[in-house]
């Protein structure tokens, strides 16, 4: 777009210029960058890009071949040369040049005034960096590049022809260089912001790992005193445990998978019931999962307890002189997600009522149903029984009719 255009100009120009016409050309040319640059630099064109593109640029406006972008390096109190045009290779991202008064870029960063300098080889007020006198560097230009805050360095272009740099040039430099400096104010106010949302993330990582650890604690001190009290209680210090542990491992899933928004139901069921399996030694559990469901924590949660309470009735009731094998499957697609709990048990009593139960294994189980928004469905199998749970998928982070139980 800017070659067509850059083209159309020279087109229009006759073969003969007169130096005002190509001098006018020449400012028509520069307003066109000004505007090209503007473009790039609110398109949010990578960082490294736009410095090179506006040295480039900043170039051709000036009609000449060097440009370069002097970023000021404190500890050094020097500038390295980040990008450029007109400039041995090794020049780019390595050289560096001195930023004390007496060099026209130290003194356009010091003064904040911009500075030309049409003869360098007479020049009184400064000396010639050596980067300049090795590419044989006869007048450069240098103005402060500055977004609201701390300096970035300066914007300087240079020349090897004889001739001037005038006022107007200057301005144009300036101008190039004050939407650059606007877009690196943009690109410092983006990296605090990633910075804060590391910390966010490591925080949020640490709350859970921390939550993990308080719960997996508490679940570990029922245990314990399961182990020295009689059988009755011994079972509800044991459920307990069993509840308490499952919410703890959404936690844990949240700060080992780095991924705060879904749980992956697949993963997350079987290591709630591989800890499940040293409490119901009786117990096979087979988990079938369709990979790739993952669901927000809020949903998450309390279909895993769902399925823990339903495990403990599977358990409870199978068959009493024999290993109870228990099936959990989830299948879903992005509207509905179904979840079964089965086992091949005594079956449910006749006057089986879910709504009835005065159990805390079905009150909870109807809870959960009624949290996420969803039906349950029971099957009498010949033998045992299946509760299947079917709810809507949620793209937002609150459960319809979520409250607590
Ligand atoms: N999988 C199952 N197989 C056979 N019967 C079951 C099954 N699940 C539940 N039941 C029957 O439903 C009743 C209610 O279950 P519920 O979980 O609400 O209470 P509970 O298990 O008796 O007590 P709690 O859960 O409070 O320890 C049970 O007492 C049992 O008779
Ligand atoms: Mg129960």
């Amino acid at each position: 777009m800017a070659e067509a255009r850059k083209d159309a100009v020279v087109e229009e120009l006759p073969r003969e210029t007169s130096p005002e016409e190509s001098n006018s050309a020449l400012r028509i040319r520069q307003q066109e960058i000004l505007a090209e640059l503007g473009v790039l630099a609110l398109q949010g064109t990578p960082f490294i890009e736009l410095l090179n593109e506006t040295a480039r640029l900043t170039a051709e406006g000036l009609d000449t071949k060097f440009c370069k972008v002097l970023e000021y390096q404190p500890v050094e109190a020097r500038f390295l040369v980040t990008a450029g045009v007109g400039w041995e290779l090794e020049v780019i991202g390595k050289a560096t040049v001195g930023a004390d008064i007496e060099s026209p870029a130290g003194y356009a960063l010091k003064t904040g005034k911009p500075v030309i300098s049409n003869h360098l080889e007479n020049e009184q007020r400064f000396r010639t960096p050596e980067l300049l006198a090795r590419h044989g560097i006869k007048r450069a230009m240098n103005v402060i590049l500055q977004g609201d805050g701390k300096p970035y360095g300066v914007l300087e272009a240079d020349s090897r022809l004889e001739g001037e740099f005038s006022v107007k040039d200057i301005s144009f430099l300036q101008g190039a260089a004050n939407i650059l400096g606007m877009a690196i104010e943009r690109q410092r106010i983006e990296a605090r912001l990633r910075a804060a949302l590391d910390r966010n993330h490591l925080l949020l990582q640490e709350v859970n790992h921390r939550v993990n650890n308080s719960l997996a604690l508490v679940a570990s001190m029922l245990h314990l005193k399961a182990a020295s009290v009689d059988e009755t209680v011994r079972i509800h210090l044991d459920e307990a445990s069993n509840r308490i542990t499952a919410i703890a491992r959404a936690h844990q899933r949240l700060y080992q998978t780095e991924q705060f928004e879904k749980i992956e139901i697949g993963p997350y069921l079987e290591d709630i019931c591989q800890s499940l399996a040293g409490s119901l030694p009786d117990c096979v559990l087979h988990v079938d999962v369709k990979a790739g469901i993952a669901i927000p924590p809020d949903q998450a949660i309390p279909v895993a307890l769902f399925v823990n309470e339903l495990i403990a009735n599977a358990a409870k009731y199978g068959s009493p002189d024999q290993r109870s094998e228990i099936w959990i499957g989830v299948v879903g697609d992005d509207r509905e997600i179904s979840v079964s709990v089965r086992d091949q048990g005594v079956g449910l009593p006749p006057d089986f009522e879910p709504g009835a139960s005065r159990g805390l294994g079905m009150r909870l189980v109807n809870a959960f149903t009624s949290q996420l928004g969803g039906r349950l469905e029971i099957r009498r199998h010949d033998p045992g029984a299946e509760f299947i749970l079917t709810f809507p998928r949620l793209d937002g982070r609150d459960a319809p009719g979520s409250r607590a139980v």
